[in-house]
């Protein structure tokens, strides 16, 4: 299968929610990382998500719609949750809710959970696609599994190109880590996955401190130990790096390449899954392995940290 490119024009994105439409695979720029989108109502479709990225059948996929009456439709939304949607919708932040038996989604979406994860993007060329398409949109990372997340059409078709049908091309992801993942365990907010809306920006919002996910109770299932995984090794929280190592730098701490010289959290953020794959084309090439500076644990730090944990964790 050939994959086309569309431009973010008017005419990229009717023929790009045409495909969804008709049951294609379209990747999309979203603001956190470029989405594999399918319609969430149809199978065969979304059976093709799990094939194209070669994902386990157990790991639930997050459904993206266009604004809060399309999310309505698909889950219930407690008081909590809908402080939070209108404080943070559009944008990076994803919720797991009580799902609404009826709403006519694929079962596959949900991998048998009664739970469903929800999000609107805030790129607006995300919401036009989703607009125009008129379906809600089931959207992995548009990676194969286990591997890097794409921040740009290139990266995309690096990993998946010929596997799906098209990519609507919104440039580099102005974000650049997926988005926070929220549940709720009773009034209990969890966070499933540390993101791109950072935690410090939700607490005010909420009646009780987040709590981590405890074993047994709720989880993202696809939260892997090893993930993100680069082809060299990758050592973290380097100070002084060896003669057989290239420096993946922050801060005042230089290296091959420097996620922020200024020590800015957000734009490491932006910048990590492209320096990641550059870090890892220089270390494989000279037969060195990956050092990574250390990166503070506030703010979307903590995202970038988790990240760069799964990349580094054995396989
Ligand atoms: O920023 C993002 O969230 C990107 C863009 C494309 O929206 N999407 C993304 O999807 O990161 P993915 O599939 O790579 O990660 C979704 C995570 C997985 O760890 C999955 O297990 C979890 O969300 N998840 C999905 N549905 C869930 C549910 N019902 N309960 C708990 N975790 C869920
Ligand atoms: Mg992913």
């Amino acid at each position: 299968m050939k994959t086309h490119i569309h431009p973010p024009t008017e005419a990229g994105i009717t023929a790009a929610a045409r495909l969804l439409q008709d049951g294609q695979l379209v990747a999309f720029a979203t603001e956190t990382v470029y989405g594999l989108g399918a319609d969430a109502r149809n199978s065969a479709a979304v059976a093709n998500i799990f094939a194209a990225k070669n994902r386990p059948r157990f790991n639930p996929l997050i459904v993206h719609v266009p604004d809060l009456a399309g999310a309505a439709e698909l889950v219930e939304i407690p008081p909590q949750a809908r402080a939070l949607a209108e404080a943070f919708w559009p944008g990076p932040l994803t919720m797991v809710l009580p799902r609404c038996a009826d709403a006519g989604l694929s079962d596959l979406v949900t991998a048998g959970l009664d739970t469903l994860a929800v999000r609107i993007p805030a790129n607006p060329l995300a919401r036009r696609l989703l607009a125009a398409a008129g379906v809600p949109v089931a959207a992995p990372s548009a990676n194969p599994s286990g591997k890097i997340s794409p921040t740009s059409a290139a990266h995309v078709e690096q990993g998946l190109g010929g596997r799906i049908a098209a990519i609507l091309d919104g440039g580099r992801c102005d974000v650049g880590v997926e988005s926070t993942i929220l549940g709720f365990d009773g009034d209990t907010p969890v966070l499933l996955r540390a993101g791109g809306l950072a935690i410090e920006t939700i607490e005010p919002l909420l009646p009780r401190p987040l709590s981590l996910p405890q074993a047994g109770r709720i989880t993202a299932p696809g939260q892997m130990k090893s993930h993100y995984a680069p082809d060299a090794k990758m050592r973290l929280n380097v100070t002084e790096p060896t003669a057989g190592e290239v420096l993946l730098g922050f801060g005042a701490r230089n290296g091959a390449l420097n996620l922020s010289p200024a020590g800015d959290l957000r734009e490491a953020a932006v910048n990590l899954f492209s320096y990641m794959r550059k870090i890892d084309d220089l270390a494989t090439r000279s037969g060195k392995s990956i050092a990574v500076a250390p990166i503070p644990e506030t703010g979307l730090g903590l995202a970038i940290n988790d990240r760069l944990n799964r990349a580094a964790a054995p396989r």
